[in-house]
């Protein structure tokens, strides 16, 4: 696992390194994280629309707003309390977003992605994203957990488009394993303990902000999606990119589009996350106690 060098701002330019304006804004978060919490942590949590409770997992809290942290992007999504929370889960130093930014609030793919990139600076190694999602797959319900196995990137963009931040990862990252194998085992198993029954599947990220429409979900189908969604992808890039092991599940949340005879909410999406919290919150506890990440 490839770990990344991390100075602080004031050390790298005082040792008169030239810095990428980007890698600089994300040391001045890291910098003042790490002002107010020395701990470091080892594991991302990030906690999509509806399913920010799940944070309770976290002990020994500090909780930073969004709003406090800078050059963090503002979530304005409905669902999203936009918080950071650092503290341990089953032992763990971890580090958990309650919300996450879209790129189809305006912000561009790297603004969209930079909490990412500051987790993997604070040094953490393993990550698990959550999302609500539609079910594509017509053998899923709502309110079912899926486990995702791999990804198609919908989004029409991609957040290590620009000037490669060779600190970070290489040029043309290898995606064969944007999910990680052995993460991948560890959440079916746990699943398998806890009698929460777990869907497997490929998850398909379109930019949105609209759902989809009935022809768009008959091509998901057709090329090999389960799931689909509007977040996730981008940050499991970066996240791959700085060589962070992955682990994703959705909340598949509703029916996708053209599938039932009604039409999709943001409220029926957040209703149902919220009833299946409970279980993701149980399902969760049990994989991080055997992740071993220290
Ligand atoms: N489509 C896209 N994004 C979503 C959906 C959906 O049906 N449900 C929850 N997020």
């Amino acid at each position: 696992m490839r770990l990344i060098r991390f100075l602080s701002e004031k050390a790298s330019r005082s040792a008169g390194l030239i810095v990428d304006e980007r890698v600089s804004k994300i040391r001045e978060t890291v910098d003042f994280i790490r002002a107010r919490c020395r701990q470091q942590p080892a594991l991302g949590l990030i906690l999509g629309s509806g399913l920010s409770a799940c944070a309770d997992l976290l002990t020994d809290r500090v909780i930073i707003s969004f709003r406090d942290l800078p050059n963090f992007p503002q979530a304005k999504v409905a669902g999203h309390p936009g918080q950071l929370i650092i503290g341990n889960v089953e032992g763990i130093p971890s580090i958990a977003l309650q919300g996450r930014v879209h790129f189809y609030e305006g912000f561009s793919i790297s603004e969209a992605v930079f909490p990412i990139r500051v987790l993997g600076c604070l040094g953490i190694r393993q990550l698990i994203v959550t999302n609500a999602a539609g079910g594509v797959n017509t053998t899923f319900s709502s309110g079912d957990l899926m486990l995702i196995s791999d990804h198609i990137n919908f989004t029409g963009t991609n957040p290590l488009i620009g000037a490669n931040i060779d600190e970070f990862g290489p040029r043309f990252p290898d995606m064969s394993e944007a999910y990680d194998s052995g993460m991948r085992k560890i959440a079916l198993e746990a699943a398998r303990l806890k009698n929460i029954p777990l869907r497997e599947g490929v998850y398909i990220a379109f930019s949105g902000p609209n759902y989809e429409t009935p022809a768009e979900i008959r091509m998901c189908r057709a090329l090999g999606a389960d799931a689909v969604g509007m977040s996730t992808v981008p940050e499991v890039i970066v996240a791959r990119h700085m060589g962070i092991q992955v682990l994703g599940i959705s909340c598949i949340t509703n029916i996708a589009a053209g599938i039932l005879p009604q039409r999709l909410s943001h409220s029926e999406v957040l209703d149902t996350a919220e009833q299946a919290q409970g279980k993701l919150r149980t399902l969760l506890q049990s994989i991080i106690g055997s992740l071993g990440v220290k």
